[in-house]
């Protein structure tokens, strides 16, 4: 229902204001990490800035090596069984995560990790109907399992390949999360336009000049024809999609116009020099 809200105020352009500010839950995202430094940056450039500037998200960081309870604020160990690599121990972790969002979390507590589920737009839609998230930052070889068996409610994984930490694939998360919010990005409507989001990828862009180094921008995009424009988008986003991902047509809501035209394609690909023909 607050999202609606928002929605409505975000249309309205109403969302810079104290009063906006004022009556507006932002989303909450608390992280927890052994290098709470990395996040800064990020969190101060751009659109992650603004929207914490505009009180529609609050990050949150919490360094794990705060919550050791030992002289040397140790955080990992030798696994038991032995093996190459240092565990990190669940006491930092379960402290650190208890004593900000109490016992059990009164959220969803996701761990970032290569063996977790694969985030995508889905997901990241999803998570955005929150009030709030936590995530935590894996390090070294692994985690104790305990912290997944009793702490975690979620793993999630951005791609195949193994980072050195989750602080990266935290930010990624966080990113893609945060564009969902209303008001989030300056168009109401950009994230359900990005790619993915309508199940295809995006029609290229250009901007001014109109012609650099000889490449022309298409003419139609200059025509003013806001009908045609709108067409020849849709067009070159099913093109781009076919060419590229053809595995997302299959799951993308397509109207008949949108089924006609990649009939089309399909047909050109098989006889190559039919088109040809037809213009003789
Ligand atoms: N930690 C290390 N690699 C990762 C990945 N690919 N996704 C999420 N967390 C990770």
């Amino acid at each position: 229902m607050s999202r609606v809200f928002n929605k409505i105020l975000a249309f309205f352009n109403l969302e810079s204001g104290s009063f906006v500010r004022a009556i507006m839950q932002p989303m909450r995202f608390d992280i927890f990490t052994l290098f709470p430094e990395v996040f800064q940056p990020y969190l101060q450039t751009s659109i992650l800035e603004r929207a914490q500037q505009k009180g529609l998200i609050e990050v949150h960081l919490h360094n794990i090596r705060d919550y050791t309870t030992d002289k040397h604020h140790i955080t990992d160990d030798e696994p038991y069984g032995g093996g190459g690599g240092m565990v990190m121990k669940p006491e930092p972790i379960f402290a650190a995560v208890e004593s900000v969002l109490g016992s059990p979390p009164a959220c969803p507590v996701v761990l970032l990790t290569p063996q977790g589920r694969t985030f995508n737009y889905r997901i990241a839609q999803e998570y955005a109907q929150l009030p709030a998230l936590a995530l935590i930052c894996g390090r070294y070889e692994g985690i104790d399992e305990r912290v997944r068996e009793h702490l975690v409610t979620d793993e999630l994984s951005i791609g195949d390949y193994v980072l050195s930490g989750g602080e990266l694939p935290a930010l990624v998360v966080l990113d893609a999360v945060s564009r969902f919010l209303p008001g989030v990005l300056g168009d109401p409507d950009g994230a359900t336009d990005d790619s993915y989001a309508l199940g295809l990828l995006e029609y290229p862009h250009y901007t001014r000049p109109a012609e650099f180094r000889g490449w022309q921008v298409p003419q139609v995009l200059l025509s003013g024809d806001h009908g045609r424009i709108a067409r020849w988008r849709r067009e070159q986003a099913l093109l781009r999609t076919w060419q590229r991902r053809p595995d997302l047509l299959e799951k993308a809501t397509l109207s008949g116009e949108d089924q006609a035209f990649l009939e089309r394609l399909r047909s050109a690909q098989e006889n190559p020099f039919q088109g040809d023909n037809d213009e003789v």
